[in-house]
């Protein structure tokens, strides 16, 4: 017999080796497995958030197909382990709910770690094993917690303090204006990059929580900080540190005018025109305990930015990746041009040795002159140029801090010596957002401008989504964000992303309810061109669509409505009769006016949406009243019944209102003609849309029955046409379908026109939602099998899990294989490519034959036969599915 401690260790082991066994032999385990990718608010192990009810989502595995969730369990506690659940239990809750379960325990309170942990009952009420233990820090909840205040300085903060006790738990709470770099006891907190993230200063600053308790000592400690310019061109500085120690007693270390402060090596940082670093004016030791800094002044107080402090709930900027040149060239004696292959954001870190006060300057360009030396026309104004002075101490490496370029090429002017392959290493930096989406597919032109997407994707993800990386200019333009958005949901996870930048937008909106072009409002105007403007309730939408955030939707809707109703107000007989930039950088004129009001109807179709799943009844009829009104001022104001076109003709101004379905039943076949004509024979297949019909354009020839010249367009390779950049070396997407290089609007990395990336994987790949899905819960794969495209394969990580279809064809064959995720369910359509005689098999087994369903493969409910297409429903899992015909 086993008694007392051994029967729990056998217990313990016994359970041990029943969860490995999960993680090694997945397949031979039945039922539902523990609950993975634990998150809180969008992120993983958040610290320090400062939503008071936070919510919880987590993804599902199931040995089995067609599984759901049909309850679940959720524990929070201040202890690790569990032993005391005292904060929330939830009970087991009858909910397929798995994303965004708001948490319902006590009242959290500031600065604490709680833990949480959840499982799962599938649909036959099997339970599955707890997850693994994740947790969430919280920040300061109440702007009174914080203590101190603002103090600036030059750029170099410091403050020493004694510790007498065993330390627990230490965390800062920091927000240092424009950028600022946390250092304690001689050493860099973290890896952010370009903290904090980007904000309208007089509404709201964000600070970044960090857990210090291993940076600290027991004895003196010192803690330093160097400010930099940033955005806010102000070098401001508010720092809180809590530390809990043995015995439960607290310190509280905060900024105050007992700060010192002194200039430091950085003589000039600017996010434009870079750095001047002369590291002969380093001191060495000012963030180490012990130092003297008696010559130092008092730090200066009495400057406040104004806006509330919040948590920067969003993944920070980061260096992701470390790129080494592929080719040095020497233009000139003594100028050297490393080529890194890859238009990116950053900057290069620069290893040299040489004589004291030598002065090494690199500068960025995205462009070479034709003799191979570097191009910054382009730039503008931007200088786009670091420069460090060396002190003469061996090898010296050297990466600027405040600043960053957009570029591929760096001169290097002033090295001593001879620069080898690792004199200058690329560094790549952009909002840490992960990659959850990869498309490829037979067509290798696609492949390249799915790289292009990506790249140009991601350099410009910077806490806002910015216009473009490298010139005078990198603002978040609403009509860039709304139109890259999908793609960038599609390719990323933007959950977090978008919170923050949809909180940005608000920010922005005044008591009339106007907005910015830019946001924060930089250039451009207010109130905003209606079309970029749309960038408000579209993103909420999106959000609601991709992430089925409905707190979103809450949180903004009096802002939504502000604006629509600020629109409304605007409009003259139902129409906007204002637009800025219209259907910017299009080759064929657009009515500007008729790019705002086809945006103003979308909007109010948006409102109405939003309004009928909030249950508001009542806004949601007048919205769909008001909605109406205007799609018939729409159509009596731009179509022309003679020629059969709306406005100029262009495609644009067809496309918009075919997309929206605005279009009276009677007019549209010749539209549709118009339109085709116009893209085929009048432009001998190539788009001459600008930005706003180019997103919309290639949906609505797929939608309307012609993605085969949709996939025309997309592979072309003369102007203008996204094959055209490629063709011309471009390695991120150009702002113009024109190869400019000179002064003026030329951006060679623009991701505006990469809204085909959605379309990639909408079309191609055929990961879509149902109409009324969110979340995508209600999955549909109907991929478009045009042309020569052999094959195709797209997976996404969707807040339920991973999705994939991936597709080959070849004569009187078609093999398709999905992954669904558990919880979700999907229709699935396999084009039939006019074949018939149909018998589809899954994973050998036939499921269609003779006209007819065959049941019995678990996970398949139905499949049944349309003119054009096989319609199969499934459940989650994983199918292997074969059409063959004749
Ligand atoms: C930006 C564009 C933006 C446009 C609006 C340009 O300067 O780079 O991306 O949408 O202005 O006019």
């Amino acid at each position: 017999m086993l008694k007392g401690d051994n029967f729990i260790i056998v217990l313990l082991a016994l359970f041990f080796i029943m969860s490995l066994s999960q993680v090694i032999f997945p397949g031979i385990v039945k039922g539902p497995l523990s609950p993975q990718n634990l998150c809180c608010e969008y992120l993983e192990n958040p610290l320090g958030i400062d939503v008071q009810k936070p919510r919880f989502s987590w993804t599902l595995r199931h040995a089995e197909r067609g599984q759901k969730q049909s309850a679940y369990q959720i524990i929070v506690s201040k202890d690790p382990c569990f032993r005391t659940q005292e904060m929330w239990d939830s009970g087991k809750v009858d909910s397929e709910q798995s994303i965004h379960n708001v948490y319902k325990g006590k009242t959290l309170e500031s600065n604490l770690t709680y833990y949480w942990k959840v499982r799962f009952w599938d649909k036959d009420d099997f339970p599955s094993p707890f997850s693994q233990t994740a947790y969430f820090d919280t920040g300061l909840f109440h702007q009174e917690e914080w203590k101190g205040e603002w103090i600036s300085g030059d750029n170099l903060l410091r403050k020493e303090f004694s510790v007498q006790k065993n330390i627990i738990r230490a965390r800062a709470f920091v927000c240092g204006l424009g950028y600022y770099e946390l250092r304690i006891n001689g050493e860099k907190v973290g890896n952010n990059v370009l903290d904090p993230g980007y904000t309208t200063c007089d509404q709201k600053v964000l600070y970044t929580t960090y857990d210090i308790t291993h940076h600290l000592i027991q004895g003196q400690n010192a803690v330093g900080v160097i400010i930099g310019k940033g955005w806010s061109e102000i070098r401001l500085l508010r720092l809180q540190i809590t530390i809990d120690l043995e015995g439960g007693d607290h310190l509280a270390i905060f900024t105050d005018s007992t700060w010192k402060k002194a200039q430091g090596p950085i003589v000039s940082d600017s996010i434009y025109d870079g750095e001047v670093y002369d590291a002969r004016n380093e001191i060495p030791g000012w963030d180490k305990p012990g130092f003297d800094d008696k010559g130092w002044e008092s730090a200066t107080t009495g400057i406040d930015p104004k806006g509330k402090l919040s948590a920067q709930m969003v993944q920070p900027i980061k260096v992701t990746d470390t790129l080494l040149p592929r080719e040095i060239t020497q233009p000139e004696q003594g100028v050297y041009v490393f080529d890194f292959g890859q238009n990116f954001s950053g900057w290069v870190e620069l290893s040299v040795s040489g004589p004291r006060g030598t002065k090494v300057q690199m500068r960025y360009a995205e462009l070479l002159y034709e003799n191979g030396s570097i191009n910054q026309e382009n730039l503008r104004s931007a200088k786009a140029q670091d420069v460090y002075i060396l002190k003469g101490a061996g090898e010296e490496k050297y990466e600027p801090r405040f600043t960053y370029h957009g570029f591929r090429y760096v001169e290097l002017i002033g090295y001593p010596g001879v620069p080898q392959w690792d004199t200058l290493k690329g560094k790549l930096v952009h909002s840490s957002v992960h990659q959850i989406g990869n498309f490829s597919c037979s067509k290798p032109i696609l492949n390249k401008l799915q790289h292009l997407i990506i790249w140009g994707l991601k350099t410009n993800l910077h806490s806002i989504p910015t216009d473009c990386c490298q010139r005078d200019e990198r603002m978040g333009w609403l009509g860039d964000a709304h139109l890259t958005a999908e793609t960038a949901m599609m390719n990323f996870n933007m959950g977090a992303f978008y919170t923050k930048f949809i909180n940005d937008i608000q920010d922005v909106q005044d008591k009339n309810g106007t907005l910015t072009d830019t946001v924060p409002f930089i250039w451009g105007q207010r109130p905003a061109d209606p079309a970029w403007g749309t960038a408000y309730p579209l993103l909420c939408w999106y959000m609601y669509r991709y992430y089925g955030d409905k707190r979103i939707l809450e949180q903004h809707y009096e802002g939504l409505k502000k604006y629509a109703n600020f629109l409304e107000s605007e409009a003259e007989n139902g129409l906007l009769e204002h637009s800025h930039y219209g259907d910017w950088v299009s080759v064929e004129h657009t009515p500007g006016n008729l790019v705002s009001s086809f945006f103003y109807y979308y909007d109010i179709l948006l409102l109405n949406n939003i309004a009928d799943i909030l249950g508001k009844k009542g806004d949601a009829k007048s919205y769909r009243d008001l909605a109406e009104k205007i799609k018939i001022a729409f159509h009596e104001k731009y179509y022309d019944s003679e020629t059969q076109n709306y406005g100029s003709g262009s495609q644009t101004s067809n496309t918009l209102p075919l997309y929206l379905d605005m279009v009276p039943e009677e007019d549209l076949g010749g539209i549709l003609h118009n339109l085709r004509t116009n893209i085929l024979y009048q432009n001998n297949t190539h788009l001459t849309t600008g930005i706003m019909g180019t997103k919309y354009l290639m949906e609505m020839l797929t939608k309307t029955g012609s993605s085969s010249l949709a996939y025309d367009l997309a592979v072309q390779t003369t102007y203008p046409s996204w094959g055209y950049m490629i063709k011309n070396e471009a390695t991120t997407l150009w702002e113009l379908w024109q190869n400019k290089t000179g002064p003026g609007m030329n951006s060679h990395n623009h991701p505006m026109f990469g809204s085909v990336g959605a379309w990639f994987y909408k079309a191609l790949a055929g990961i879509k939602q149902a109409p009324d899905s969110a979340g995508f819960k209600h999955i549909r794969i109907q991929p478009e099998m045009v042309r020569d495209l052999r094959f195709a394969s797209g997976t996404i990580h969707s807040p339920l899990g991973k999705i994939t279809c991936s597709w080959t064809k070849s004569p009187h064959h078609i093999d398709l294989k999905v992954d669904i995720p558990v919880n979700a369910e999907a229709e699935v359509f396999i084009p039939k490519l006019k074949m018939f005689h149909i018998v589809l098999k899954e994973n050998g087994k036939q499921i269609y034959a003779d006209q007819k369903f065959l049941p019995g493969v678990q996970g398949i409910k139905e499949a049944e036969e349309f003119p054009a297409s096989i319609r199969i429903e499934i459940g989650s899992g994983w199918y292997h599915f074969e059409l063959t015909g004749q």
